[in-house]
């Protein structure tokens, strides 16, 4: 597809998801024309990276706010003068990552966020790389009879869940919000409809989708498990490794993430902003 920036060059990952977008200073007030290549490009690929950009918090700040209206996460507080800025952190001797587990970030919100930027400041020598799978993908995989029996139905999301929850607990602890609610739960479509590209995708996970709505979890378990561990198919999935400056931009209307956690020893720092959403249709 042709771009208005003749100086941006996309370089897809993988087949289904994820580019590296480079020819383009993120932290240079980038124009209109730009911006709007820019949202093309990643509504096309669901999520983009860059690398070495110079974007300390007011600068990632004001790229974002170029996107949408930055949201503030509810469990944890921001860098100080920066309330929108979570900082990210694994350190040497956690064994926990941040996020660990397959999600859409903060699903079990009603609204939930359209998008996540993440920049990386300090990294592993090696490991910490973070997985996407595309849901849009996963969706279109499925039979028409698995489609057709998914179009009614919706899910519970809670962001009490186990496997989650503990992975937000070494930061909960130094950095948690005292305003923080216990749980959250939002019930959303199954398959929901991605208000700018008009494609279905899966809309539940593994690390918030408790169960189908009206149906118990040990009712909802079999199917949802199925479909837990198709949606994450390596077919779907691109695979990023970070440097410091690397940015990652994605769309959390059609793509799942899943940072690995295999640098025990070593300090990691993100400093992520999120990006305001509509309610899932
Ligand atoms: C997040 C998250 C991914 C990572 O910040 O939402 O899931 O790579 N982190 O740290
Ligand atoms: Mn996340």
């Amino acid at each position: 597809m042709p771009h208005e920036s003749p100086s941006i060059t996309v370089r897809p990952l993988a087949g289904a998801v994820g580019a590296e977008v480079a020819g383009v200073d993120l932290a240079g007030d980038p124009d209109d024309a730009t911006v709007a290549a820019l949202r093309r490009i990643w509504l096309d690929h669901g999520v983009i990276f860059f690398r070495d950009q110079d974007l300390p918090p007011a600068r990632l700040l004001a790229f974002a706010r170029r996107f949408g209206e930055v949201i503030e996460y509810p469990f944890l507080r921001g860098l100080d003068g920066f309330p929108e800025i979570i900082p990210v952190v694994k350190l040497p001797h956690e064994r926990t990552n941040f996020g660990g587990v397959w999600h859409s970030d903060t699903a079990y919100l009603d609204i939930p966020p359209m998008a996540t930027m993440l920049v990386a400041r300090e990294v592993p020598p090696h490991g910490g790389d973070t997985l996407f799978a595309c849901q849009t993908a996963a969706y279109e995989a499925l039979s028409d009879g698995m489609k057709r029996l998914l179009a009614g139905l919706q899910a519970v999301n809670s962001s009490a869940r186990a496997d989650v929850s503990r992975t937000r607990e070494d930061r909960m602890r130094d950095s948690g919000r005292s305003d923080a609610p216990k749980e959250y739960t939002a019930t959303h479509p199954v398959v929901r409809t991605h208000p700018e590209t008009g494609r279905r995708s899966l809309y539940i996970n593994r690390a918030h989708t408790a169960a189908f709505a009206e149906m118990t979890e040990a009712e909802s378990a079999p199917l949802l498990d199925y479909l837990f561990d198709h949606q994450v198919r390596p077919e779907f999935t691109c695979r990023f490794r970070w440097q410091p400056g690397s940015l990652a931009f994605w769309d959390n209307r059609r793509v799942l993430h899943n940072p690995v956690n295999d640098y025990h020893g070593f300090r990691r720092v993100m400093h992520r902003v999120t990006l305001a959403g509509t309610r899932p249709r």
